[in-house]
């Protein structure tokens, strides 16, 4: 028996940690090499019925605790991005094929092109780099809409990922679960800024970006915290998580796998092993067989 088995809605995955959406980019290869280095099951970049060409550069810049991005969700739109999928499938490599649409029937167009070809699907309802990105996710009755909507033309599990710019993630996360989202991804980069005090401008072109890395895992954390409480669906923590001891954290707090971001930007793709071996000694230390026994144990604390 696999100790570090992960089953979510029916979707069998290797261990509970995944690369996150967008970190590697597009290419099936560094997909690929994500998951033979370890990840129970990769993420796409999110991927939209269109091209989208993002924003000017610079686009990316490194703190010391974490990442601004304003990518923008460049991505080659859904037609040109079937290559890499059948890359992905060649090589039988599990992925989340994630999606971005600007409407409820972009959404529904994007399920219908890929369902055939995917393990499941996670709907990015957060992005903060593009225009409707937040706006989705702070319209509680559109997210309804949004899942609900998606739901009814598929089987494939729904995951959805949410934001913590929100006034409270317990609702989004109800009105996800009542639409029949199969979990919760929790959550997308936080909108920030930086400024260049000798140009005296913001470094990002775009003015704002997304952060992401460990300044963000308290409040990623407490988002997980908060939804496990309230939710009965899966949730899958994400952000900030950079080692074991954050990944144990999360799955206390709840989460039944995590995402990693910007970790694997900054340490590399043995990240994975490294957790996953982690887990596994902080299971046989603390006596427990296997991942589901730790799973919300912060809560009866
Ligand atoms: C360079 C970059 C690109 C990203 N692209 C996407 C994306 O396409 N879709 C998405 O849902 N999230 C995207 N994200 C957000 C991550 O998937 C993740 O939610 C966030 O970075 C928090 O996790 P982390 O702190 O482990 O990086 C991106 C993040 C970064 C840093």
């Amino acid at each position: 028996m696999n100790p570090l088995e992960v089953n979510i809605s029916s979707l069998k995955i290797r261990n509970p940690t995944m690369l996150a959406a967008g970190v590697l980019g597009i290419s099936a290869s560094l997909l690929r090499n994500a998951y033979k280095s370890g990840a129970g099951i990769v993420v796409t970049k999110s991927i939209s019925k269109n091209p989208r060409f993002g924003n000017r550069n610079p686009v990316v810049y490194e703190l010391k605790y974490g990442l601004l991005n304003s990518i923008g969700l460049s991505n080659p739109g859904c037609e040109e991005f079937l290559k890499e999928v059948n890359e992905l499938r060649k090589d039988n490599i599990p992925f989340i094929l994630s999606v971005y649409g600007e409407s409820v029937d972009e959404f529904k167009y994007l399920i219908k092109f890929f369902n055939d070809y995917v393990n499941a699907f996670e709907l990015n309802l957060s992005c903060p780099n593009v225009k409707t990105g937040l706006e989705f996710i702070k319209d509680v009755e559109l997210v309804f809409d949004i899942v609900r909507e998606v739901k009814s033309i598929t089987k494939k599990p729904i995951f959805v990922k949410i934001s913590a710019t929100v006034n409270d993630v317990v609702d989004v996360g109800k009105a996800c679960e009542e639409a029949g989202a199969d979990a919760i991804v929790a959550i997308n980069s936080i909108k920030a800024m930086k400024i260049d005090i000798r140009l005296k401008k913001p470094v990002l072109s775009s003015i704002f970006g997304g952060l992401s890395g460990e300044a963000i895992k308290p409040i990623a954390l407490r988002c997980v915290y908060e939804l496990k409480k309230e939710l009965s669906i899966p949730i899958i923590g994400c952000g900030g998580i950079s080692c074991g001891e954050d990944a144990v954290e999360f799955l206390l707090a709840g989460a039944s796998a995590i995402q990693i971001g910007t970790a694997v930007y900054k340490k590399g793709l043995r990240i994975f092993r490294d957790i996953c071996m982690f887990i596994k000694n902080y299971l046989n230390e603390n006596g427990y067989s296997k991942l589901d026994e730790i799973i919300g144990l912060a809560h009866k604390a």
